[in-house]
């Protein structure tokens, strides 16, 4: 196939934290493996981290460990385009331009901007989870807890990430697929409000085989940042062992083949993505005629984890202290995103009406 013809894969990551084993076997493993096959561009969303106001001091610092996280893992700026989404002015315009076809209703009906402005705010999910009850919610709110534009138009901006890189499979996890879903009918929208072809409408992509659900350590739910249950491939051996011992168990079968409780399963399902084919059966043996020690289980967990991050970990270190690699890393990857990004911006203005003297 010729360079022209690949499909183009698009994804982005707030620049709001370090990279944990989520991310890790949810997307980034699978990202290595597809960087061949695909016109692959991944991406650092500091805009979008700015929707939530982080700290000014804090926010470069994030960029930097994502991008040497995102480098030390395997993505390849040989192969890929790997850039920071401030780094392409163009998404700003183009941003702008977008949100004129626009809703603010539809806006306000996302459940990430339900979630997000509550948190704002600092309230719960009320008894009446109306959409009219939101809105009363929010322009009700008092000016010094106010819920930002931004939060509010983070679709849009998500919409024009991959629209502007006319992008078609974008991975993205549960959490995104209404912003996708956005994503396609505003590509719809402006392409029959203007009776043009200028977008294509983006899918999920998952890569093929089974998605994979990486759990926490406290017991129940997926690994999140926000959840605080998190192994992050930047963690130091000995942080890493303490929090693997201090992982959720239970009081241990108590009957031979008992069922396996939801704290035992996540562990049992780290230990499949980490560890050899013959340890967790020698594990899940042992649990059925209930010779099993949690200690030994977590103990095994936890070097097993170690072998695949210790190597990504002494690389994000020794990436973080080269920056001259980095900076070179996206401005290479700025130059070939903002080529795309100015000839679809370029198109846009041109079909809105925009024109030179
Ligand atoms: N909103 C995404 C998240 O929080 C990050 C993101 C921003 C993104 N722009 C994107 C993902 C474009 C895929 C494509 O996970």
């Amino acid at each position: 196939m010729s360079e022209q013809k690949k499909e183009i894969v698009l994804s982005g990551i707030r620049a709001t934290g370090n990279l944990h084993l989520g991310n890790y076997f949810g997307a980034l493993r699978k990202f290595v493996q597809v960087q061949d096959d695909y016109d692959c561009n991944f991406f650092i969303a500091d805009l979008h981290a700015l929707t939530t106001n982080p700290d000014p001091t804090q926010l470069h610092q994030n960029v930097k460990s994502i991008l040497a996280e995102y480098l030390a893992a395997g993505l390849d700026p040989e192969k890929s385009t790997i850039f920071v989404q401030s780094d392409v002015p163009e998404i700003a315009e183009m941003y702008l331009l977008l949100n004129m076809h626009v809703g603010i209703g539809e806006l306000m009906r996302t459940a990430s901007f339900k979630d997000k402005a509550r948190k704002a705010l600092g309230i719960g999910t009320p008894a009446d989870d109306s959409d009219e009850a939101f809105e009363k919610e929010i322009i009700g709110a008092s000016t010094n807890k106010r819920v930002n534009a931004g939060l509010l138009t983070y679709p849009t901006l998500m919409a024009v990430d991959i629209l502007i890189q006319k992008a078609t499979k974008v991975p993205v996890g549960k959490d995104q697929l209404q912003h996708l879903e956005l994503t396609r009918r505003f590509a719809r929208r402006f392409n029959s409000f203007y009776g043009v072809d200028l977008f294509p409408e983006p899918t999920d992509f998952d890569f093929g085989g089974a998605p994979v659900k990486v759990p926490g350590l406290d017991g129940s739910g997926k690994m999140g940042k926000s959840e605080g249950n998190c192994i992050y491939l930047i963690d130091e051996p000995k942080a890493l062992r303490k929090k693997v011992m201090r992982a959720v168990t239970d009081e241990g079968p108590q009957a031979p083949n008992s069922p396996v409780s939801e704290p035992i399963a996540n562990l049992f399902t780290l230990l499949e993505l980490t560890s050899t084919p013959e340890v967790v059966k020698q594990y899940r043996d042992a649990y059925a005629d209930c010779s099993i020690r949690y200690g030994d289980l977590k103990k095994q967990l936890a070097e097993d984890i170690l072998a695949i991050t210790t190597p990504i970990r002494e690389r994000i270190n020794d990436i973080l202290a080269d920056e001259t690699y980095l900076a070179s890393v996206v401005k290479r990857g700025a130059e070939r995103a903002r080529e795309r990004a100015a000839a679809t911006l370029s198109e846009m203005r041109h079909i809105m009406g925009i024109r030179k003297f």
